[in-house]
């Protein structure tokens, strides 16, 4: 499939394909990965009946007005349904298809971001009022999971440096750290260290401040043209694209200039398997796999699942590779 950008409100593939089809796909794809690393297994989290009775209304996404990115020809997309029902967000559970049936009860509107530390006008901003006032843009992405599946992803939203431009940074921030929502009522997995898999809630996250200043880096509240499902971190995420998957904080409700490196979720959890730097790197494994190559999740059925090479800085070295001269790869993982 060559990329277009898909007409406004063009049904997705999850509106167009038949409930039964949808249904034993998501039903297999549960079958792939072994949840972040496989360090926790927590896999019955239904048997537990701590979700929401709202978890099968899908919650609503509306469309957005946003500038189409130029087509990537060499890229072809992740269908609109795996993108959503192929996810990890362990604050719902630790399954591909949990975030997607025990997210949608989450209350994304009204939402606050707030932004403070190292910055001259700290603020607290209105999320939905922001997506329309910001002029946002759609970019298409490669994304690689550390679990080494990857999906093309066309996001909508804005750059996360332009936006943190508007606190007027002071020169004391060398750092930005992001933090997700931690409310145990909605998210089970913050009351339950067995859903949750071991993560110290809220989870949070980094980046050195001239990675966040790049322009490939996005706050995105959208994908495929339309707000967030809240399992793909609505109503605002990052997206870093040369990093890992993990780096992509969803649900973010505060953003902390700071001077020291801040902690991350992965690293607190498993030091040695998750750096702070969490750049998509070939030539570095992780402790328990090869990062060599990776399945790319496409249009096809499951035994479609293509393996191919991953590639350094996830194929945007040309851009992001300066960051990082003279430094240790191997070392900062
Ligand atoms: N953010 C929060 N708050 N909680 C999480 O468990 N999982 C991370 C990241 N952001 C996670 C999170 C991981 S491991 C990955 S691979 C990506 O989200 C997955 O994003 P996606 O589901 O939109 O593909």
């Amino acid at each position: 499939m060559l990329i277009k950008k898909p007409p406004r409100n063009a049904p997705s593939e999850a509106h167009a394909t038949p409930e039964s089809a949808y249904v034993s796909r998501r039903t297999v794809m549960k079958g792939l990965g072994a949840g972040i690393g496989g360090l926790l297994l927590a896999r019955s989290a239904h048997a537990l009946d701590l979700f929401s009775s709202e978890k099968n209304a899908a919650a609503v996404r509306k469309p957005l007005e946003f500038a189409a990115a130029k087509p990537v020809p060499e890229l072809t997309l992740t269908p609109e349904a795996k993108v959503t029902n192929h996810n990890n967000f362990y604050e719902f559970g630790t399954g591909k298809t949990d975030p997607a049936e025990n997210s949608q009860g989450l209350k994304i509107e009204p939402w606050t971001l707030t932004v403070e530390g190292e910055v001259e006008k700290p603020a607290t901003v209105d999320v939905w009022k922001l997506m329309n006032e910001i002029g946002l843009e759609e970019r298409i992405y490669r994304m690689r999971c550390v679990e080494a599946w990857s999906m093309v992803i066309p996001w909508v939203g804005f750059e996360l440096g332009k936006f943190l431009q508007r606190f007027a940074p002071t020169s004391r921030a060398k750092y930005v750290a992001f933090e997700t929502l931690y409310d145990p009522e909605q998210m089970p997995g913050q009351r339950n260290r067995y859903v949750g898999g071991g993560v110290d809630y809220p989870y949070v996250e980094g980046l050195r401040m001239d990675e966040a200043m790049h322009p490939l880096t996005i706050l995105s509240v959208g994908l495929y043209g339309k707000t967030l499902p809240p399992q793909n971190g609505a109503p605002v995420r990052l997206v870093v694209p040369w990093k890992y998957g993990f780096k992509g904080i969803k649900s973010i409700v505060k953003i902390k200039l700071v001077e020291r490196m801040p902690p991350t979720s992965w690293n607190k959890l498993a030091p040695q398997e998750y750096g702070f730097y969490a750049n998509v790197n070939p030539a570095v494994d992780h402790p328990r796999w090869s990062q060599a190559s990776e399945r790319f999740i496409g249009p096809g059925g499951l035994f479609s699942v293509k393996r191919q090479p991953t590639l350094p800085f996830n194929g945007y070295a040309e851009e992001v590779a300066g960051l990082y001269s003279g430094m240790n790869l191997k070392k900062f993982y």
